[in-house]
């Protein structure tokens, strides 16, 4: 039997190349190896203040990011969170084995506070305790995500064994993280600020390169980005902004970032990020030209079959977690 594999990504309109190298090209690579599960985290999303109308845009445009990206229906399980209820319920028993300073220690939940003074919610706070229940639901071994979910992940291991473990039982597979390394797209940095990674929560629209920007403003984000210091095109700890953008070349390119410090040996600053622009611009091309093919139709067809699979696998380990704890 192949081994399983999930991984999931919020629903808003600026799904970027930091999505795109870090999580959905590693799933698209692993699609032949392992029975994979793909899903949209709409209730996830919820922990932000969204527009309903524009949130249920995002979720069918996410499904065809998915779809454009080369992802397979036949061979990859599409849905989305809300349609399987077992994850809100299985979340919440897991929230009664969850300690409180541990949801605390959380470092996405305290950027995103920090961000967001006004609406530090609940949801913010078990948010890592519903992704824990979204993995545990479905027997899964290996959850491809950038290096951001690393802590989320550790904590839906600890909960595995710990159920397993309270219970006697072995109920839950205790997933692992399949994180790559930075220079392989694990944590693509922002444009505008390279020490941080590119998010799409960022202030600026300068911070990402957004799958559905236009072509246009794509080339300018890129001419845009901070670079550093000096005029050697080199990957090194003292210069983020040249090794953020050569390793976006170099994983566009398919290439090894030693190759494409080398073809850029004699480059300037400027020549350089022309060529990075270039590569940024034929591969959005390609890719919004996909995108611009998939029909609303086919998207819904797809996501109902994948939630008939879901729900089936999803109902049966909820049977067995209730009859475990001793509900009814
Ligand atoms: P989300 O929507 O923030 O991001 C989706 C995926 O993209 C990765 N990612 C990045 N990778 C490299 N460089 C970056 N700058 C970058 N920014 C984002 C994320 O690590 C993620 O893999 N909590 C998750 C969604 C989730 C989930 C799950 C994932 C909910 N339940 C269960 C796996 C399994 C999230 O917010 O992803």
């Amino acid at each position: 039997m192949k081994k399983r594999l999930i991984s999931g990504i919020q629903p808003t309109g600026n799904i970027h190349l930091g999505n795109y190298l870090g999580m959905i090209q590693n799933a698209l690579s692993l699609q032949r190896e392992y029975e994979s599960f793909l899903f949209i985290v709409d209730l996830h999303a919820l922990t932000i203040k969204r527009q309903p109308k524009e949130l249920k845009e995002s979720i069918i445009s996410v499904a065809k990011h998915f779809l454009a990206a080369g992802m397979d229906p036949k061979k990859i399980t599409f849905f989305v969170q809300s349609t399987i209820s077992e994850h809100t319920e299985l979340c919440w028993i897991l929230t009664t084995l969850t300690q409180f300073g541990e949801a605390e220690r959380m470092t996405q939940f305290k950027d995103k506070s920090k961000q967001n003074k006004e609406n530090i919610n609940v949801g913010l706070f078990s948010y890592p305790i519903l992704q824990a229940a979204d993995i545990l639901l479905y027997d899964i071994d290996v959850v491809p995500v950038g290096e951001d979910q690393k802590q989320h992940l550790e904590l839906a291991r600890t909960l595995a064994r710990r159920f397993n473990e309270r219970y006697k039982t072995k109920t839950f597979t205790v997933p692992k993280a399949l994180i790559k390394k930075k220079e392989e797209g694990g944590k693509i940095m922002g444009l505008d600020d390279p020490t941080k990674k590119m998010s799409k929560s960022a202030k600026s629209k300068y911070n990402y390169i957004a799958l559905n920007d236009s072509i246009d403003l794509a080339r300018e984000k890129i001419m845009k980005a901070t670079t550093d210091s000096g005029d050697q095109i080199k990957a090194s700890a003292k210069k983020p902004g040249i090794t953020n953008l050569l390793t976006i070349y170099s994983l566009l390119s398919n290439k090894k970032l030693k190759e494409a410090e080398k073809e850029f040996a004699n480059f300037g600053y400027g020549e350089f990020k022309k060529a990075v622009a270039d590569r940024v611009c034929d591969f959005l091309k390609d890719y919004q030209e996909k995108y611009s093919k998939i029909d609303n139709n086919y998207v819904a067809e797809v996501l109902t079959l994948g939630a008939k699979k879901a729900k089936t696998l999803a109902n049966k380990k909820m049977i067995e977690v209730r009859k475990t704890v001793g509900v009814l």
